[in-house]
């Protein structure tokens, strides 16, 4: 059910859950204040309750408030990159975000988003946690018709049109003096070298500074999906690019040019999404990509869409 940015902020304010456009992919929202708004959202997506969430901001200048330590580079992070597909994953002060939000860590992952409507929002509402709108393990969400195939026609949704980046924000985690990616995103690990010195590294090996989420099935649709690195092509149906010829198949599932990753990720979600609606059993996926910027980002999402 769609519904006026107005309307989600009144539902917001009484402590219901509804879905916002973000630039990344839809969020569940649920103002901070409302513990079992908060509860309600886990139940929804039928997530784990010990992946927490994260806080999106109207403002970088909301943040400080949280932050229990002072964190080398955040300042100068939040100023190039807020609003935007960042997250931070930094120390707070507990009795700040209830405990349901962060998963009883002394942890908790902030972002400012860019869309206008979420902005809109997070001006009236204050602050909302929003995991990504989708039923948990399965693609996010990159339109609102995918949040009424996910929880229903009569969900209440802000309509903001297709995202435009279609993919998760990337997640920096503040860990002994250094950053580290928690999550590949729609931000290459690269980008943040200027700023810091350093491309911070991707690791899901260890507990300490890892996404919890990290440990879980991730973007998968019910189609079986079989990753190729070579030519040989013997599967009817195909998740590929456009400038490349699979003479076998019998159905390309493009995500679009094999050189640009931002506008395959953009894809991405709704062509897994694509393969469930028309019912394919199983798709071979080309893997024949660079595991540099935000290919890497494509890799690993394919990757995980593929396991079981
Ligand atoms: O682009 C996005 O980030 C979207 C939009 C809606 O903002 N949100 C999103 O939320 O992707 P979700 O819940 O699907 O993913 C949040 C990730 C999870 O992997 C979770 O484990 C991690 O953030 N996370 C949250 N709090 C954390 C913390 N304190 N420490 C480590 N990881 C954390
Ligand atoms: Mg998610």
């Amino acid at each position: 059910m769609r519904i006026s940015e107005e309307q989600a902020v009144a539902r917001l304010i009484r402590g219901e859950v509804v879905a916002i456009p973000t630039e990344t992919v839809y969020g569940l929202a649920a103002s901070l204040s409302h513990p079992l708004a908060i509860e309600a959202i886990f139940s929804l997506k039928g997530r784990p309750a010990n992946n927490p969430l994260i806080v999106h901001l109207a403002s970088s200048s909301e943040l400080l408030q949280y932050v229990s330590k002072p964190i080398q580079g955040l300042q100068e992070l939040a100023r190039q990159f807020w609003p935007g597909p960042l997250t931070l994953v930094l120390p707070v002060h507990e009795h700040l975000i209830p405990a349901l939000a962060r998963a009883h860590l002394p942890t908790a992952a902030f972002r400012v988003p860019l869309h206008p409507i979420a902005q809109r929002i997070l001006m009236h509402t204050g602050p909302l946690v929003a995991p990504s709108a989708n039923r948990s393990g399965c693609p996010s969400s990159t339109s609102a018709a995918h949040v009424e195939t996910d929880f229903g026609p009569r969900f209440p949704v802000v309509d903001g049109g297709s995202c435009a980046s279609g993919v998760e924000s990337t997640i920096l985690i503040a860990h002994a003096g250094r950053w580290q990616v928690g999550r590949l995103g729609a931000i290459a690990p690269e980008s943040f070298a200027p700023l810091l010195g350093y491309v911070p590294e991707y690791s899901i090996s260890s507990d300490t500074v890892s996404c919890p989420g990290q440990h879980y099935r991730h973007y998968a649709p019910r189609a079986q999906l079989v990753l190729g690195e070579t030519d040989k092509i013997d599967h009817p149906f195909v998740v590929g690019f456009s400038d490349r010829i699979y003479k076998n198949a019998k159905r390309l599932f493009c995500l679009g040019q094999s050189d640009d990753a931002a506008g395959c990720l953009n894809r991405l979600y709704h062509t897994l999404r694509l393969l469930d609606d028309e019912k394919i059993p199983l798709a071979w996926v080309d893997m024949r990509l660079p595991n540099t910027g935000l290919f890497r980002t494509l890799r690993e999402r394919l990757i995980r869409a593929a396991k079981d």
